[in-house]
């Protein structure tokens, strides 16, 4: 049995030997998803079928909202963006994320605003938000929960989008079994998109999922996935389906999902909290979901850091973001990974 406490030290003896990458896919669900492969193999439904809706259940039981499956984030996220209509409208975003985010919305025909993250938890600051928000007047804008833990400021952001009437879509691709205040990540904002891309905390090789309380979002996000149709085609979306294979994948690795983030909480707690003293402090009431591990010092043989190079240097864009620069320059990540084989 492979149990956090059970971890070998690494020679030196003061701080546990790294743990090897590997996606997270547990050996005891191989058979049951080889046996849901094979049924599909020899039905005639290899797209749109059971398997799809059973991972949206499976995902809207997980985060108590209605669930739309992609075929990867960047379609969910363009999904959301083409309902909110940001053509020719600014959206704020964060600056400290993968540049898939700010992308979506110039690829929505938006201009991007890039605003600062905390140096406390890696996300945006509502401060900077509001700042910018009152400078620029986004119709929409995205929080990124990164590194497995939900956004410290997304109430106080997402009560003043809601007052504001600025459209709040959320980042969810890190943020797989998070919770805050018992909330899972997408029920904040108007929207929510995670990503099942292998490094994440559960992967269906490509995937994605949009959540939302909203049943007109719901509606045109599964429309947008294919080509429009269910809208006598006035949505203009393209091919984003899932196809059954990877939905069949999702549902065993959604029901595993718990296992796999209490693993990581206890690999967390009783591994790494005490060999580092400098990691990001969570809040009483945030529970993380561990996507990574997060500390303040330089670490020898580590999993490299979340972000080497923020987006607004990535592009270029002149933005004054000091925490986000800051960020990059004085966080890393020790891996925590869950482990290939539970024998
Ligand atoms: C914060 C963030 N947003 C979006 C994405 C894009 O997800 P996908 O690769 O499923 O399109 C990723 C990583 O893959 C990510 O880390």
């Amino acid at each position: 049995m492979n149990t956090p406490a059970a971890h070998p030290r690494d020679p030196a003896g003061a701080r546990p030997a790294p743990l090897p990458f590997s996606v997270a896919f547990d050996a005891r669900d191989e058979a049951e998803l080889l046996g849901l492969w094979r049924d599909i193999l020899r039905s005639n439904r290899w797209s749109d079928g059971e398997h799809t809706r059973a991972f949206e259940a499976a995902w809207a039981s997980e985060t108590g909202l209605e669930a739309v499956a992609f075929n990867n984030w960047a379609g969910g996220a363009l999904a959301a963006l083409d309902f909110v209509g940001v053509a020719g409208e600014t959206v704020l975003s964060p600056s400290n994320t993968f540049l898939a985010t700010p992308r979506s919305a110039q690829k929505s025909g938006a201009s991007v605003v890039f605003y600062d993250c905390n140096r406390e938890d890696l996300c945006g600051s509502f401060a900077d938000f509001v700042e910018r928000a009152e400078r620029h007047r986004p119709k929409a804008a995205w929080i990124v929960h990164v590194g497995g833990h939900i956004a410290f400021d997304i109430e106080r952001i997402a009560a003043y989008c809601r007052d504001k009437g600025i459209w709040l879509i959320e980042d969810c691709a890190h943020a797989h079994g998070a919770r805050w205040k018992g909330r899972a990540a997408g029920s904040f904002g108007d929207a929510g998109i995670y990503s099942f891309y292998p490094t994440k905390t559960i992967s269906t090789g490509e995937g994605g999922m949009l959540v939302t309380a909203n049943p007109d979002l719901a509606r045109h996000a599964r429309s947008y996935r294919d080509y429009g149709r269910g809208s006598g085609y006035t949505v203009q979306g393209m091919n984003h389906r899932i196809d059954e294979f990877t939905a069949a994948m999702g549902v065993v690795q959604t029901r595993r999902l718990a296992d796999i983030v209490a693993w990581k909480r206890a690999y967390a707690r009783d591994v790494l909290d005490p060999a580092y003293p400098h990691r990001l402090r969570l809040p009483e009431g945030m529970e993380s979901g561990f996507y990574k591990y997060i500390v303040f010092e330089p670490i020898e043989r580590g999993a490299g850091k979340v972000y080497e190079l923020p987006c607004h240097r990535i592009v270029k864009d002149p933005a004054e973001l000091p925490n986000t620069d800051w960020v990059a320059a004085n966080h890393w990540c020790v891996p925590i990974h869950y482990p290939r084989r539970l024998d």
